[in-house]
């Protein structure tokens, strides 16, 4: 493979002609989908756990670390340069595909959870105290749960749980309810990872911001599936991880607006946080650096770059589309095997499915399936007060991504129908 003759991966690209969507097509871009597994063709539904990586992102990895590797922000000679000049261009990719206004608004972290973290530290110190209130809801990730529970009780504060109903859906009227002069802040996922249900995000931060309260949305489940604005849907804060979007793990990004970010104290002290340093006193970098203390995930920030760079190739609506057809077609094939009870039924879903078969447990009927080289996530999805709710210890989650097919979905049904027939 020659690296030399790529083009670098540049924010300057032309992205306005989209490809058309054809997921064959698609499918010959990622180089893992060619392999077996158990000597079956792998069928990988687990990219809600984490996605798979095109060819381009990969090459983009190996160009970096053969050809430009140095620390950024921080040398004169020329790699320094060259290596800071990808990584602040994959943040400008990255502000593009987000339309932040401004790239000092979009930081770079280690992923979704380290995102939220960063906002519970340094947010609950500066604006949490005795008697103020966290409003999240009852499918949160535990990345969404476990932070401000944390700061909650450093602070002397509470967290607020938006009930849900059967299906999976908030219950808008007592979210309405929840919403007091207590509430400091409204921390909700875009996408549940466990169910697949799509929240009404731009209720939420209507009524929300109807109290002057920033809102933020744990995008991680949402980014691989539709277009996101943060400026059109005027969230406060967006967090994502790189390696569900196509991108390397150990990257991330936490989408700030640039007032709020300004009155945060830093989440983390070390170099290229500060402005200047003395034993008496530390005054500190401007955004985005304030928050992004010592040497980065260089490569994972250029990495997450060329995955925005390759996702916004194809035209939003036909990927929508596309994962729809395969929600549906999965839906309502499994929905004819006898047994399989579906958690999680909402109306608005990305393409997630959470299933069980009656009378087995999740963790047999995965083990089937991945004899079978399907790989599928089974378990609590770190969601365990959502199971609670339930009231099982876990689901079998098909989680479908840009590159799967109707052949995918036909393996799945004919591996569960299999599973069926051996446990029950
Ligand atoms: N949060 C990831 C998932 O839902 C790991 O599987």
């Amino acid at each position: 493979m020659s690296l030399s003759n790529q083009q670098p991966n540049t924010p300057h690209q032309d992205v306005s002609i989209k490809k058309v969507f054809d997921v064959e097509e698609v499918r010959k871009d990622f180089p893992i989908l060619q392999r077996q597994v158990h000597g079956n063709p792998l069928v990988y539904l687990d990219s809600g756990a984490s996605a798979q990586k095109p060819q381009s992102v990969i090459d983009v990895i190996a160009r970096y670390y053969s050809e430009q590797h140095a620390n950024i922000h921080r040398g004169v000679h020329h790699l320094s340069q060259e290596a800071t000049q990808a990584y602040e261009d994959a943040r400008e990719i990255i502000r593009k595909y987000i339309n932040a206004e401004h790239s000092h608004e979009v930081l770079f972290t280690k992923g979704t959870t380290d995102s939220i973290n960063l906002v519970a530290s340094s947010f609950g110190r500066k604006f949490l105290n005795e008697g103020d209130e966290v409003i999240i809801s009852a499918l949160e990730h535990h990345s969404n749960i476990v932070p401000w529970q944390m700061v909650c009780e450093e602070r002397g504060a509470s967290m607020k749980v938006i009930p849900i109903n059967q299906a999976g859906e908030l219950d808008m009227v007592a979210f309405e309810s929840l919403l007091s002069n207590r509430t400091r802040l409204v921390a909700v996922t875009h996408v549940s990872n466990s169910l697949g249900t799509v929240t009404p995000v731009d209720k939420i931060i209507e009524l929300s911001h109807g109290k002057n309260i920033p809102v933020l949305l744990d995008g991680a489940q949402a980014v691989p599936h539709m277009h996101i604005d943060v400026q059109a849907m005027d969230v406060d804060f967006y967090a994502f991880s790189g390696h569900k979007i196509f991108g390397p793990t150990g990257v991330g990004i936490l989408y700030g607006k640039e007032a709020l970010l300004n009155q945060m104290p830093p989440y983390q002290g070390g170099g290229d946080m500060i402005e200047k340093v003395t034993f008496e006193k530390t005054t500190y970098n401007t955004l985005p650096h304030k928050f992004e203390a010592g040497t980065p995930n260089i490569v994972g920030g250029i990495g997450l770059g060329a995955a925005i760079t390759y996702f916004i190739q194809f035209d939003e609506q036909s990927i929508l589309d596309h994962e729809q057809d395969i929600l549906h077609y999965a839906t309502e094939q499994l929905s004819q095997i006898q047994g399989v009870k579906f958690i999680g039924t909402a109306t608005n879903k990305a393409s997630v499915i959470s299933f069980l078969i009656e009378g087995s447990h999740p963790f047999d009927v995965g083990t089937l399936l991945d004899q079978q080289g399907i790989a599928v996530r089974t378990g609590h999805h770190c969601t365990q007060p959502l199971m609670d709710f339930y009231g099982i210890p876990g689901t079998v989650r098909a989680s479908f991504a840009i590159y799967n097919n109707r052949a995918d979905v036909d393996a799945l049904v004919a591996g569960v129908k299999r599973a069926a027939s051996m446990l029950l």
